[in-house]
């Protein structure tokens, strides 16, 4: 079993430890090529051989690495992508059953902690097996990009800014939407040049961990949006579609301007935590675990936000897969709340079915030999508060997503209005409504304007404390309630953490694409 600290840090460094130099959906609309501008033309012929052994089988691989994806870039380091695509595709061979015209494109985007992510690298690490699952030492596992290319996948691993660059003259480079429009011009790069390269820019499928979780998710919702225009152009990104096929999303830490809520909704009433300040150094996550019990002011900030978390959860008219409208009562139980519960009882029956002893959690309810409800206490025991309230945007600004939603000019700046109203640090200023918008995936859902994403799969641990579980099942539901194709699990007792089951993850890859 890997050691959950191990694994989180894996996550929050993905793969990327070094300075890298950096058959059409029915519904998408067909656009003509437009040639890209000559900086952004992809030239197969500059490539470095390259292999990659998975499972005793070597495939070689064609590698391109450190294109820049925007003719304007403000970060060149992270504003460029990394290109692998089996050799056999420029030899009309098969790979997966794929050939050069149909494989899929996966898009591993390296984001942890919303900081500055480099783009993936074909020798990056892997991030291990599931707890108390695989058998093989970490060093064995081949990384995301790694299977993606022995599955025939076509790999683009993007880079993207992040919340604590600064260009030398002082000015913050990356805080939002900087992430999302990288994302988004590293897609627009890909399809200006389909003509070029193989791979099918209609079969694109998204991944990430965390903060790249919620990057996922962000662009395949916002597919086609207007909203980033601006951006996009100031840039130099390609004159083409951002619209992706599908999307994986580990844990996504999304819908942030209701994330604190939706924290205390699930944890008020657990007074101690475990809290662990991120931070990163020379490409390196540093970590601090501080532990405590929350104050006075803390419970009532806590009672605060549980409360208002019912009206949101109801404002959204929910529905189960069943049909059953999913609301919450003033006192935070009702059929929302049954639900969530219901996903973690179907985690256990897996987690049984496939051999695992849960004989000693005592926040399952059994009758006879099957687990029949969720001890919330219990479980909330076993799961641990690891946030102190305001959960995401802090009170004194001191959370990685306050400076997220900083600006050019200011570090941090609250980007809710209860943290605006509440906040300790008077100079603290508030991030602009449309900037909250287009970091959330929820603003373009059923809202018109864009082509989201048709297929979804969504995982959050049963063991993952950094957002509220409820973040994860709103995103799926809503999802669902719009028509979208949504593959949800909280697989068993996983931390915070991604990547973990790949055979899994690219089965569904490989099944979705061959639909239409
Ligand atoms: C990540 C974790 C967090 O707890 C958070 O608030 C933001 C990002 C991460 O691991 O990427």
């Amino acid at each position: 079993m890997i050691d959950p600290t191990r694994r989180r840090v894996l996550a929050l460094l993905g793969s990327s430890g070094v300075l890298a130099a950096c058959s059409s959906l029915p519904a998408a609309p067909r656009q003509p090529v437009v040639p890209p501008a000559p900086g952004l033309r992809f030239d197969p012929a500059a490539f470095t051989p390259r292999s990659v052994t998975v499972d005793g089988t070597t495939l070689a691989i064609r590698a391109y690495e450190g294109l820049a994806y925007v003719a304007r870039p403000v970060e060149p380091a992270y504003q460029c992508l990394n290109l692998y695509i089996p050799a056999a595709y420029f030899d009309g061979g098969e790979v997966g059953g794929f050939t050069a015209a149909t494989a899929p494109i996966f898009l591993p985007n390296q984001v942890g902690g919303y900081m500055p992510a480099l783009p993936g690298k074909l020798d990056g690490r892997a991030f291990g097996p599931p707890p108390g699952g695989g058998q093989a030492p970490a060093a064995a596992l081949p990384n995301a990009i790694q299977y993606a290319l022995s599955r025939g996948f076509v790999v683009a691993a993007p880079g993207a800014r992040g919340r604590t660059l600064q260009a030398a003259s002082g000015e913050y480079t990356g805080k939002a939407p900087a992430a999302i429009v990288d994302l988004k011009a590293a897609v627009r790069y890909l399809r200006a040049n389909r003509e070029r390269l193989p791979g099918n820019t209609e079969r694109i499928i998204s991944n990430g961990t965390s903060a790249g979780g919620a990057l996922s998710a962000l662009l395949g919702a916002s597919g086609g949006q207007a909203d980033y225009a601006p951006y996009l152009a100031a840039l130099g990104a390609a004159d083409a579609r951002d619209d992706i096929f599908a999307v994986s999303a580990y844990c996504p830490i999304t819908n942030l301007a209701h994330a604190d809520a939706a924290y205390e909704w699930q944890f008020a009433g657990v007074d101690s935590y475990r809290k662990i300040d991120i931070s990163m150094l020379d490409y390196q996550v540093q970590r601090k675990t501080v532990s405590g019990t929350l104050d006075e002011r803390q419970r009532e900030v806590s009672a605060a936000l549980a409360a208002s978390f019912p009206a949101y959860v109801n404002s959204l008219n929910l529905r189960a897969p069943d049909g059953n409208a999913l609301q919450l009562a003033a006192d935070g139980q009702g059929s929302f709340r049954d639900y969530v519960a219901s996903l973690l009882l179907q985690s256990a029956r897996t987690a049984l079915a496939q051999g695992r002893d849960l004989s000693a959690l005592d926040w399952l309810q059994w009758q006879g030999s099957q687990p029949v409800a969720v001890r919330w206490p219990q479980y909330l025991a076993y799961l641990g508060r690891m946030k102190t309230p305001p959960a995401f945007d802090a009170l004194d600004g001191s959370s990685g997503e306050n400076q997220l939603f900083g600006s050019a000019s200011e570090d941090k700046r609250h980007f809710t209005a209860f943290g605006q109203q509440h906040g300790t640090v008077a100079s603290l200023g508030q991030a602009e409504a449309a900037v909250v918008r287009m970091m959330e995936p929820l603003s373009y859902i059923g809202q018109g304007g864009g082509q989201p994403a048709a297929h979804w799969r969504i995982r959050h641990g049963s063991k993952d404390s950094d957002t509220s579980l409820a973040v994860p099942v709103i995103l799926a539901t809503a999802l669902r309630n719009h028509g979208y194709q949504v593959d949800l699990a909280l697989p068993w007792d996983v931390p915070h953490s991604g990547d973990y089951d790949l055979p899994a993850l690219f089965d569904w890859a490989a099944v979705i694409s061959r639909q239409h």
